[in-house]
C-alpha cells in the first residue's frame, strides 16, 4: 500500500511542476526594454486587492508611468529613480522601484495545441510597497512600448514513457555511483501522465557532462545542515501525497529549517503547505508553481502553520484560518542566488549553503525515481518533468563531488528521504533552474 502511494506522489508532483504552472513562456532574455505600467489607487486593503487585482480582471488604471529594464537587473524610471526587476522564470516578472513591488505574469492565449505567449505584456497583478506584511495594495499592468512579436509553441506530443526501458537492473549497469531499485517504482511508467511543454524550455538532453569549473574561494569542504557538530536544523522529511506542491514543500522545508538555524534550534515551526496551495495568488495549487513565488507570498501575505491549515494534498477553497488571532509567518530577503534565474553557479550556491539550506530546482530523467542510494548521475535521457527540492549541504566522496538533498516524497524514498546528486557539472539542471532562498523573520 505504502509503495504505491509513494509512486503516485511521484507521477503528480512531477506533472504538477512540469505541465501546470501556467503555459506562459518568456524567458529572461525577452524582458528588457521599456515598459509602460498603468495602475489602479494604491488604496487597496491585500483582501481587496485579492479580489479585485485577479489575472484575468478587467482593469481601471488612474495612473501610469514608464521604466526602462536592463540586463541583467537594473531598472529605471522616467523620474530617474533606480529598482531592480527580474524574471521569474519564464512566468512573468517582479519589479521593486520607487518604494514599491510589482508582480504580474506574462499574457498568454491557448489556442488547441497551441500556446501563444506575449512577453511584452502582462496579465493583471499585484503592486503594494516594499515592506513585510505590505499595507497599501493596487492593481497594475505593464506593456512593453515597442512591439514584441507572440512568442508560438505547440503543445508537445506526449514522452511516450516506453521509448526507454529503464529498470533498476539496466540502471544499477549504467551506474556506477549510484543504486536504483524497482521497489517503488513498479507501476511507474503506465501511471504516467503526459508532458507537454518541455521540449519547449529544455535545449539540450544529452548526456553531456559540462567540465566543472573551479572553487577558488575558501569555503568548507563539507557543509551539512542535518549534522553541525552534532546537531540537526532540518525538519522531518514530509510526504507531498497527490498533489503538485513540491515548490511549496520545498520552500516551507528551506524557511522551517533557517528558523531552527537562527533560533539555535529553539524554535521549531512546521509551516503549512496547504494555505500555500490553497491561498497563494502567485502559485496555481495542485497544479504547481514557483519555489521563489512561495518565498513572496510569505513576505506579502505570511505563511499558516500545519496546526492552523492542514495539508489535505487538494485544491481546496481558502478558508479562514483555524486559529483565529494567529500570527503569520513572514519571510524577507527572498532571492536567487545570484540575483537572477541564470546568475547561480556552483560557487554561490554552495556560498549560500554554509548560512542555511536553499531550494533546488532540476529536471527529473526517467532513471530519478528509482533512485534508492548513491550520488545521482543520470544515465537517462528521457525528461519526465521538474521538480523542487531542499539542498541542505554538499560533499565529495571517492573524487566525486555532490550536493546533499531533501526530497518531499516521504521517508522511504531514497537514502531516508533524502539523496545526493553529482556537483559542479549541472546535473539535470540543478545548478542552473533558479536556485533560491529567504530569510523568515522570527
Ligand atoms: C480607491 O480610489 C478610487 C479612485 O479614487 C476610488 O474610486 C475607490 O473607491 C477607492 N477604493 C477604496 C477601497 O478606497
Ligand atoms: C555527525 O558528524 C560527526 C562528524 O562530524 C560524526 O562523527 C557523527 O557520527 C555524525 N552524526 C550522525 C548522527 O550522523
Amino acid at each position: 500500500m505504502k509503495k504505491v502511494l509513494i509512486l503516485i506522489v511521484a507521477v503528480i508532483c512531477l506533472v504538477g511542476y512540469s505541465l501546470c504552472d501556467l503555459p506562459v513562456h518568456c524567458m529572461p532574455d525577452k524582458t528588457p526594454g521599456e515598459w509602460s505600467f498603468q495602475l489602479t489607487e494604491q488604496n487597496l486593503s491585500k483582501e481587496q486587492a485579492l479580489e479585485k487585482c485577479q489575472l484575468k480582471a478587467p482593469l481601471t488604471p488612474s495612473r501610469k508611468f514608464t521604466v526602462t529594464l536592463s540586463t541583467p537587473t537594473l531598472a529605471k524610471d522616467e523620474s530617474g529613480n533606480e529598482g531592480n526587476w527580474h524574471n521569474v522564470y519564464d512566468q512573468g516578472f517582479e519589479l521593486v522601484i520607487g518604494g514599491n513591488k510589482y508582480f504580474a505574469f506574462f499574457e498568454y492565449a491557448e489556442q488547441g495545441r497551441t500556446i501563444v505567449s506575449k512577453c511584452g505584456n502582462t496579465f493583471t497583478g499585484l503592486y503594494h510597497e516594499a515592506a513585510v506584511g505590505p499595507k497599501k495594495w493596487g492593481c497594475y499592468k505593464a506593456t512593453k512600448t515597442s512591439k514584441v512579436e507572440p512568442s508560438v509553441f505547440s503543445i508537445n506530443e506526449p514522452v511516450s514513457a516506453s521509448n526507454e526501458i529503464v529498470t533498476a537492473n539496466e540502471i544499477n549497469k549504467l551506474a556506477d555511483t549510484w543504486t536504483a531499485t524497482d521497489e517503488y517504482t513498479e507501476d511507474y511508467e503506465s501511471k504516467l501522465v503526459p508532458l507537454r511543454r518541455f521540449k519547449a524550455l529544455i535545449p539540450d538532453n544529452k548526456l553531456a557532462i559540462p567540465i566543472p569549473a573551479a572553487i577558488n574561494k575558501d569555503l568548507p569542504s563539507t557543509v551539512d545542515w542535518r549534522n553541525v557538530s552534532g546537531v540537526n536544523y532540518v525538519s522531518p522529511v514530509r510526504n507531498q501525497a497527490s498533489c503538485g506542491s513540491c515548490f511549496s514543500f520545498a520552500s516551507t522545508a528551506a524557511l522551517e529549517a533557517r528558523i531552527n538555524i537562527a533560533s539555535k534550534n529553539t524554535k521549531h515551526v512546521v509551516l503549512s503547505p496547504q494555505d500555500i496551495v490553497s491561498c497563494s495568488p502567485y502559485s496555481q495549487g495542485c497544479n504547481g508553481g514557483f519555489p521563489y513565488l512561495v518565498f513572496k507570498y510569505g513576505e506579502d501575505f505570511g505563511l499558516q502553520t500545519e496546526e492552523c491549515y492542514t495539508y489535505e494534498a487538494a485544491d481546496t477553497k481558502c478558508t479562514k484560518d483555524k486559529c483565529p488571532g494567529n500570527k503569520r509567518n513572514y519571510v524577507t530577503d527572498y532571492q536567487y542566488i545570484g540575483g537572477y534565474v541564470g546568475g547561480s553557479n556552483e560557487q554561490n550556491i554552495m556560498e549560500a549553503l554554509t548560512h542555511g539550506p536553499v531550494v533546488l530546482n532540476f529536471l527529473v530523467y526517467a532513471d530519478f525515481t528509482r533512485y534508492r542510494g548513491g550520488i545521482y548521475i543520470r544515465k537517462s535521457t528521457v525528461i519526465k518533468g521538474g521538480h523542487s527540492v531542499l539542498g541542505v549541504g554538499y560533499g565529495e566522496e571517492n573524487g566525486q563531488k555532490y550536493w546533499i538533498v531533501k526530497n518531499s516524497w516521504g521517508g522511504d524514498w531514497g537514502e531516508n528521504g533524502f539523496f545526493k546528486i553529482r556537483r559542479g557539472a549541472d546535473e539535470a539542471g540543478i545548478e542552473s533552474m533558479g536556485p533560491s532562498f529567504a530569510t523568515p523573520v522570527i
